[in-house]
């Protein structure tokens, strides 16, 4: 296995413009509307999303005054357990390799990672990343929906790599995907319910389907699916988005690198960044979905946002391509004055770009039922930021401009799977890896851009307005106001926050913060209460030294979004990541996600030596770190954050 894989991907080698004025114009406009009442009607009779939460994950343009932070800061740290502030208190649930909860299908974890490829099939996934509560019974019972990003094979098999078969890569594939749990307060303490009728695993195997524009093109049929409309599972899950009408939206990140490409690569596949051997997954060996010179559309039929009923354990994962085919982060969903759904998607790769999709139709009440091709048909934009503090939404509509047959768009379905080089030839600008987007009450987007060391190096994009750092190791967020409405062509942009270390000599690295230093934000939610909660990705080959030598393990933080003032929350156990987070519905119980405790700077651990960085959660003699969500309340029961 390679290096941290989304810092590998840089396959934009398109000639856009880049903007050397750095500018961060001052905001104007207010956006009024407020989804308040409109959740309430577009929700299933179930009230699939509860109140609160429905809010927070998509976002309103209300005038509510944003929250301040309450809590006192934690410090930074190294240690191999979970810091939360005082007064709060936190506990693990749902780690990898645990029953999800099917019924019938109760197999337990084994510490020594000997469970089979059909046990992990009916246990929680590894990598835990985008995750969200739906409110069954207020906020007391609910489900949570989460994505399992990756593995780490010297963690996953007892014996890692060696004696690669297929049923190794059965358990590989099964650790991949989407988890459905339920869970419940029993007497003040968060508990997985198994079993449940809702509770599902969501694969590299489960059937899916493809919809809208591109559904059944020629580039998506392969021998197995002549049709071109039925798919075998989602991959690298990553962050994470919610519907008004109560469905979940899980992201298809760096799905290329899964595909092995053998010696020669067409222009489509070096744009996408396939290589030879993928990065060391082997899947290929054994599964011949995933030998893209065998089936050379396989690849086109992963990278999509797809869409899911946690409420309903048979409904078919949808991978809806009306909202183009990317490495794609997440989607944020925020609703127009007229109820159409705009949702925000991020392409977590150097120097790709940022998307939203206008949906044609209005949300309709009667929740997923009612609005089940809902994203089946819109218009997909890319983004242009200007050094003006302007910016535009271009479309990527066939045979608008230069995306037409001519220029290697037949139609829309191939603009829709050939989104980059879309965005390429229409010259939107090159961002410094977006990850999460969300919205806050006030009806500002925000996206947070990692990183981008390879930013203003030789032969790679210089700095621009958006992205004006040179060798961006500490990443920043960027915000933008779009002008009247969410489905607006134009915008206003600004630098929300330049993460970094004060300490530090050089001034690309120092950062702007007001309060907590942090680097590599990469997890970003807007609570019910307006407060922006931020988490961080330090990549592990890059933690503890360089510009980062200072920042201890990976952290959630909050901020005001008015003052900009920002406070450490959470640091996690050594070597995870910090991403996902939710809540109930009254604010009281936040769930966070801690993914890959204790992985290497390779990403794969020595499977003789699994405990080599952490041991977190259950600091067993014999066990292995595991991936795990947190939970986390007051002590004095009081609303998170304040
Ligand atoms: Fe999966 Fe870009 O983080
Ligand atoms: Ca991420
Ligand atoms: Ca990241
Ligand atoms: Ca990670």
């Amino acid at each position: 296995m390679a290096k941290d894989f989304s810092l590998m991907e840089d396959s934009n080698r398109s000639s856009n413009p880049s903007i050397h004025d750095v500018s961060d114009p001052a905001r104007r406009q207010v956006l009024r509307g407020g989804l308040g009442a409109l959740a309430s009607s577009f929700l299933a009779p179930l009230s699939a999303v509860g109140g609160a939460a429905a809010l927070t994950g998509c976002a309103s343009m209300g005038m509510v005054a944003a929250a301040k932070i309450g809590f006192k800061s934690v410090a930074i740290s190294t240690a191999d357990s979970i810091t939360v502030p005082e007064g709060y208190i936190a506990h693990v649930i749902a780690p990898w390799g645990d029953p999800v909860g099917i019924v019938g299908q109760n197999n337990p974890f084994k510490d020594d990672a000997s469970n089979s490829g059909a046990e992990q099939e009916t246990q929680l996934g590894m990598h835990h990343d985008g995750i969200h509560f739906y409110a069954l019974d207020g906020s007391r019972r609910g489900l949570l929906a989460m994505n399992h990003e990756y593995v780490d094979h010297g963690l996953l098999f007892k014996d890692g790599m060696a004696n690669w078969s297929a049923e190794k890569v059965r358990k590989s594939q099964a650790a991949h995907g989407v988890s459905v749990v339920e869970v419940q307060d029993k007497g003040g303490k968060w508990e997985v319910v198994n079993p449940s009728k809702y509770a599902r695993r969501i694969t590299t195997n489960t059937r899916t389907e493809l919809s809208g524009p591109a559904a059944g093109h020629a580039l998506l049929k392969t021998s197995a699916d002549p049709s071109g409309r039925v798919v075998l599972g989602t991959l690298n899950n990553c962050a994470s988005g919610i519907t008004p009408w109560g469905t979940y939206l899980t992201s298809e990140e760096n799905f290329i690198f899964y595909f092995s490409g053998g010696d020669t690569m067409s222009p489509h596949e070096r744009r996408w960044g396939l290589r030879k051997n993928g990065i060391g997954y082997r899947w290929h060996e054994h599964d011949a979905r995933f030998d893209a010179v065998q089936n050379p559309n396989e690849p086109n039929r992963f990278g999509w946002i797809v869409e899911i009923d946690p409420q309903n354990p048979n409904a078919t994962p949808m991978k809806r391509t009306a909202m183009g085919r990317g490495a794609h982060e997440g989607a944020t969903v925020a609703v127009t004055k007229d109820k159409r759904a705009v949702v925000y998607m991020g392409e977590d790769a150097r120097f790709e770009y940022i998307y939203k999709f206008v949906s044609r139709d209005a949300i309709k009440p009667g929740g997923a039922a009612a609005n089940a091709s809902l994203l089946d048909h819109g218009t997909l934009y890319v983004a242009k930021f200007n050094a003006d503090g302007k910016g535009q939404w271009i479309a990527l509509t066939h045979g608008l401009g230069p995306l037409t047959a001519a220029n290697g768009f037949a139609d829309q379905a191939e603009v829709l799977i050939k989104s980059r080089q879309a965005s390429d030839i229409l010259g939107a600008t090159k961002m410094d890896r977006p990850e999460w987007i969300d919205v806050d009450k006030q009806g500002w987007v925000y996206a947070t851009l990692t990183n981008n060391s390879n930013r203003g190096g030789n032969n790679q994009p210089a700095v621009d307005a958006a992205n004006p750092r040179a060798n961006n190791t500490q990443g920043n967020i960027i915000r933008w106001k779009e002008d009247v409405d969410f489905h607006a062509t134009t915008f206003a942009w600004n630098h929300f926050i330049m993460a970094g270390d004060p300490s530090l000599a050089r001034a690309d690295a120092k950062g702007n913060i007001k309060g907590d230093m942090f680097s590599c934000p990469d997890g970003l939610w807007v609570d019910g209460r307006g407060l922006m909660w931020i988490q961080t990705d330090m990549s592990t080959s890059a933690m503890g030294k360089g510009d980062l030598k200072d920042f201890g393990n990976n952290v959630m933080l909050a901020a005001d979004v008015q003052t900009g003032e920002v406070r450490r929350f959470l640091v996690g156990p050594a070597g995870c990541e910090v991403t996902g987070v939710t809540e109930t519905p009254d604010g009281r119980t936040m769930f966070v996600n801690i993914q890959h405790p204790g992985e290497t700077p390779s990403e794969q651990n020595n499977p003789a030596n699994p405990r080599a960085i952490s041991n977190w959660p259950d600091q067993k003699p014999t066990g292995r770190p595991r991936s795990a969500t947190v939970v986390i309340r007051k002590k004095d029961g009081g609303i998170i954050g304040t």
